[in-house]
This record gives C-alpha cells, structure tokens and sequence, in this order.
C-alpha cells in the first residue's frame, strides 16, 4: 500500500493541506495519528476510499467498504492549554453547513452525529493526545456519500446523500471541498472563542433540543432516565431536565435517544 499526495486544492486557508489519499487503509484516524507522530503539520488532511478496520465513537465499528463514501482524518495542534472538550461539536458543524447546499434539513444528534430525516448521514470521531499542554487532535469523519444502500441494522439507520437525492447527488470530491472551508470556518471559530462562539449555529438544528430524551445521567455508569433536553451550556454539555420542578443537569459524554 502506499500513499500519493493529490493535487486538487481546496478553498481552504490551512485545512487540507497536505493532503495524503490512499485506496484503502486500515483507518485514516491510524495513519493520520502515525503522520502526525512523524510531523505532519496543522491541517494535514488523510483521505482514503476505503478502510478495512474504520471506527466509530464507543468502540463500534464504522462500514467502510464501498469506495464511494468519504473517509477522512484531519490533524489538528490547537494551541497549549486550549479547551478542546467539544471540538466534535465544532466538526459537526462545519459537517452540517458543508452539507446544507445539498441537504438543508440536514441535523446534528448530540453530541455528533450528523442525520437527515432522522438517519444517520456521517459520524465524527476525534482522538487525541497530549505533548506537555499541547494537543494533537485528529479529527475523522465518514461521510455517506454514493451509498444506495445499507447492509442489515443500517438499513433503517443510516442514508446517504444518493439515497436522499438520487441522480442529484454530489460526488465525494465535490463534497469534501464544500465541507472543508466550512469546517475550517467553524474551527477557527471554536479555536479563538470555544462553543459558546458556535453556539448558536449548533443548537438550532440539533435534533435532540426540546424533545424527550433517554439519557444515562451517570455518564455510562448509569441506567437510562427519561429527561426534555433542553438546550447545550457554553461548554458544549446538553442540559437536560429529568422531571418536573428537578433542576436542570448536565451530560457530558455518551449516546442520548430520542424516546419513542
Ligand atoms: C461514529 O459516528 O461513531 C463516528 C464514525 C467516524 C468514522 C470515521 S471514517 C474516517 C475516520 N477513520 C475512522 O476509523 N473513523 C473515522
């Protein structure tokens, strides 16, 4: 397997430069963090058309076999001592308004998931490490791009953008350069005045606020309660109230459900 450097260049400033696509890969997360070790600088982009061992948060699995979605790793140094606890929040943003062209009802299911009537459309996960005070963040995402369909539990789950818009739908390449100076927007934002910068770009399309939810208040070490989410605070948490006259309680990592 080996690596070559593509020449398209996108309407970035820094993100998405370099660029390394591979034809298949083990994960783009695994050989973003590998090129970050080596050096690669802020912004440096992996892009594959397909991964043989793709992951998702939580320790799933993420499909990755079809050549016609993305796959994609940015590395991201953000400065020392920045807070980066919802930098997710941040990629999906600029996931969401990079797709709205296309897709403009598109929603983000706290904390990262990004839907469009209700199905999953593409997922983020960011893993990092620490050097001293500094981060080294990479930022993967997946996108369903030219998917016509899903295999066993995803078929209800999860759609793509040729299955919302048929013969309509983009390209993958054409996507990615609509997503990246999106996303390069909205982490710039997050970098210079964390989540309460973006807030407002976040919890107006967030499929989770004002419904009920089930949520584990425990933060994983709990059982699911029943809660209305209420909205997200400054640093990216989803506030939630469990009942009536119950004051207001932050959750800060796992999966929240809709009810049914
Ligand atoms: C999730 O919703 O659980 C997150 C899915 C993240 C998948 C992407 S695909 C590109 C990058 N490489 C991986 O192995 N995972 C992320």
């Amino acid at each position: 397997m080996s690596g070559s450097f593509e020449t398209m260049s996108f309407a970035t400033r820094w993100l998405g430069r370099p660029r390394e696509h591979w034809a298949e890969l083990g994960s783009t997360n695994d050989r973003a963090m590998a090129w970050a070790r080596a050096g690669a600088p802020h912004g440096a982009l992996v892009t594959a058309d397909a991964q043989t061992a793709g992951r998702g948060r939580l320790g799933r699995a993420w499909a990755s076999e079809s050549g016609e979605d993305l796959y994609v790793s940015a590395i991201l140094r953000p400065a020392a001592g920045k807070a980066i606890g919802a930098l997710g929040l941040a990629v999906g943003v600029g996931l969401r308004e990079g797709l709205a062209r296309w897709l403009p009802t598109t929603q983000l299911k706290w904390p990262n998931d990004v839907l469009v009537g209700g199905r999953k459309l593409a997922g983020i996960l960011c893993e990092a490490r620490w050097i001293g005070s500094s981060p080294e963040v990479i930022v993967g995402f997946g996108v369903n791009v030219g998917r016509a369909r899903f295999p066993g539990p995803l078929a209800d789950s999860a759609t793509s953008l040729r299955r919302e818009l048929a013969a309509a739908a983009p390209g993958r390449e054409e996507v990615l350069a609509s997503i990246l100076p999106a996303l390069e927007a909205a982490l710039g934002e997050f970098f210079a005045g964390g989540f309460a910068a973006i807030r407002g770009r976040y919890e107006p399309h967030c499929a989770l606020v004002g419904k009920t939810v089930l949520v584990d208040l425990a933060n994983g070490a709990g059982p699911k309660v029943q809660a209305t989410a209420l909205g997200l605070a400054d640093d990216g948490a989803l506030l939630v109230a469990p009942g009536d006259g119950e004051p207001p309680r932050r959750v800060e990592s796992g999966d929240v459900w809709l009810a049914p």
